[in-house]
């Protein structure tokens, strides 16, 4: 069977899921008991924490920054969340990038959170934003992957419109369907993974939008209540092992390695997301404490709550948030400049400040 694999010619054998081999060996196993150790920890840390949404805003701009940077759509955080600020055309294209995948992946959200059903429709409706086409399912042929460092094919995914179409569908019955629910769900998101970026059912954004669909995955399966967990900076981190591994289920059927891969990169990435959700309240309670002093009865929890879902921030973001109108607003953000709790930069003739310490954290 796996000798049909050629890496020149369109994948149309791509078997579907589940794969025919053994995926509970005792290393699995042991990798999948720890990852979902970790997750449920982090999942019972964020139900404990008063306002987890609050922390979406960054982690969530943060992996949209990471996720693209993958993509080679590489941004500096400066650039970026001063691109958060601006009202009118956002002339730095990473930036805009990034804030089109932050923006797909909100909608993605809601529009799962509708029937909690992880859907072509969805995938496609996904790629579509972060890219901002109206392209759909691949059409053309030719599509092939190549090794990003030098350039070799390797890999050619299936083509034609309605065996792409026959394939995700199938892919979508072994996510939504319990009939494979004896499967451990990290397990489970491993083999999802590989067959979405196999599939590869669209011309760009397969990278990105399959990692969109990793956590929706977590959601639908209640490992997480709300989306903080994201594997960019692991990929990133682990960049040449991620695409041998895939190559590896391809071309030698090596499901353990790939499936290894990725839990103990849930187990990964849970720890470090509840050091650095531990880190940031951490510096909120000291800066509550500033705040208050400086600003004394004009202190209100909803301005330190907007100073750590907006580390650049102006006064326009306080009026909007009927913190209080412009005069008095311009006076509170001067008076944390003076203290020290925020830095003050200028675009053009307009003031914004920046949280430097949350910033740090964020981007460790
Ligand atoms: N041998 C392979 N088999 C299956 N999928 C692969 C293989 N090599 C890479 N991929 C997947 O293809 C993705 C790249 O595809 P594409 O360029 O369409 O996505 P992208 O979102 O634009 O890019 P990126 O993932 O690099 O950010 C990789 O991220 C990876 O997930
Ligand atoms: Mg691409």
């Amino acid at each position: 069977m796996m000798e049909k694999f050629n890496k020149d010619i369109p994948y149309n054998d791509l078997p579907d899921l589940p794969p025919k081999v053994n995926l509970e060996t005792t290393a699995i196993f042991k990798a999948s008991i720890n990852a979902n150790k970790v997750l449920a920890e982090l999942k019972g840390y964020c139900q404990t924490l008063p306002n987890p949404e609050l922390l979406l805003n960054t982690i969530v701009l943060q992996e949209s920054k990471e996720s693209s940077a993958i993509e080679n759509i590489v941004t500096t955080q400066d650039e970026l969340y001063r691109a958060t600020l601006m009202s009118g055309v956002i002339r730095n294209q990473a930036a805009k990038e990034v804030l089109q995948y932050r923006a797909a992946m909100y909608w993605g959200i809601e529009e799962f959170h509708k029937n909690k059903l992880i859907t072509s429709n969805l995938m496609i409706g996904i790629m579509q934003r972060l890219r901002n086409t109206s392209d759909s399912i691949r059409k053309n042929t030719g599509t092939k992957l190549a090794n990003p460092t030098n350039k070799n094919i390797v890999y050619t995914p299936p083509e034609g419109a309605s065996i792409i179409r026959d394939k995700l569908s199938k892919l979508e019955n072994f996510i939504n369907d319990n009939a494979f629910s004896d499967l451990d769900p990290l397990i489970k998101m491993a083999l999802i993974h590989y067959q979405f970026e196999s599939i590869h059912p669209f011309s760009d954004g397969n990278g990105r939008t399959g990692r969109i669909l990793n956590v929706l995955y977590f959601i639908q399966q209640e490992l997480l209540g709300l989306p903080v967990l994201y594997l960019s900076n692991y990929i990133i981190n682990n960049k040449s092992n991620y695409y041998r591994l895939l190559r590896e289920v391809t071309e030698n059927n090596n499901w353990e390695a790939w499936i290894l891969f990725i839990v103990n990169g849930v187990s990964e990435t849970s720890a470090m997301t509840l050091k650095k959700i531990n880190s940031i309240l951490q510096l909120k309670r000291d800066a509550e404490i500033k705040v208050k002093d400086a600003l004394k009865s004009s202190y209100s929890k909803e301005l330190l709550d907007l100073l750590f879902s907006h580390p650049y921030i102006k006064i326009k973001v306080l009026e909007d948030h009927n913190i209080a109108k412009r005069q008095t607003a311009s006076e509170y953000l001067k008076k944390l400049e003076i203290i020290g709790m925020l830095n003050a930069n200028k675009i053009g003739n307009e003031v914004y400040y920046i949280n430097q310490p949350l910033i740090d954290v964020l981007s460790n």
